[in-house]
């Protein structure tokens, strides 16, 4: 305060700073929280995720076993329908479970599947998949495909660290943070990915 009792003209910086930063802040994370990936400067920060991270703990612990648990948002919900649906034959395993925990699971899977939701990579999923197609791999949605089509497959089928290219988590570091981005891939007994 100056002698005329109006503030001074640095602390009229000080507060126009702090909105701008406010501001900033606020519009950060809401692009980032949208997990938005058109190459664009949000898509590369920290914390921008591709796919929601999964949550459900049952899910977690029935269909994280034997595998990586893939996000809901990776499939559309007619695709998980049918995996429930047969899970006793299981792309050769069995996989069965309670009536209560199939229907349970069945339903955290569909509520949260790729055409539920508002993130960019589910809805490229989506969109990549013939309307007439049921498709029970993720790895073979012609969205992922496409992605990896430039990876020899040595290593991938290939590579004993890697065996199949079902094994997200191999290569995506942070996978199970529902992060896919390809700045993010470190390929094992290759290194990381740079194309
Ligand atoms: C007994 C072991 C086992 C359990 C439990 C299991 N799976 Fe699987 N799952 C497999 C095997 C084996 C494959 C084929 C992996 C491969 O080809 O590399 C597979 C593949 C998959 C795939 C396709 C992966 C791809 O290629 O994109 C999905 C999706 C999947 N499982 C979902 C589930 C769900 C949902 C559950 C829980 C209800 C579950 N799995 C529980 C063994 C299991
Ligand atoms: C062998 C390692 C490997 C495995 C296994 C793998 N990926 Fe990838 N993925 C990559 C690489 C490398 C790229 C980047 C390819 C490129 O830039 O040409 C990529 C790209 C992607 C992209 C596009 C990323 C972008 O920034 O455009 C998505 C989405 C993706 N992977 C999801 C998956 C999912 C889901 C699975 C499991 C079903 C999977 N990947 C399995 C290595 C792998």
């Amino acid at each position: 305060m100056r002698a005329d009792g109006r503030p001074g003209r640095r602390r009229d910086w000080a507060v126009t700073l702090v909105v701008v930063a406010a501001l900033g802040l606020g519009a950060w994370a809401y692009l980032t929280s949208r997990g938005d990936d058109s190459g664009a400067l949000w898509s590369r920060l920290p914390g921008g995720t591709d796919v929601a991270p999964a949550t459900d703990a049952r899910y977690l612990s029935e269909c994280g076993d034997c595998h990586f648990a893939y996000q809901p948002g990776l499939l559309p919900a007619r695709g998980w329908d049918r995996i429930m649906a047969t899970l006793d034959d299981h792309f050769g395993d069995n996989a069965e479970l309670d009536p209560e925990a199939r229907t349970a699971i069945t339903e955290y899977l569909i509520q949260n599947a790729a055409d539920t939701s508002h993130l960019r990579r589910p809805a490229q999923i989506v969109r990549s998949i013939p309307a007439r197609d049921t498709p029970l791999r993720i790895s073979e949605v012609p969205y992922i495909k496409d992605a990896h089509k430039d990876i020899p497959a040595r290593l991938v089928t290939g590579n004993a660290k890697v065996e199949s290219a079902s094994h997200c988590d191999a290569c995506h570091v942070q996978a199970d943070k529902g992060y896919y981005n390809d700045s993010n891939v470190v390929i094992p007994g290759h290194g990381k990915w740079t194309d």
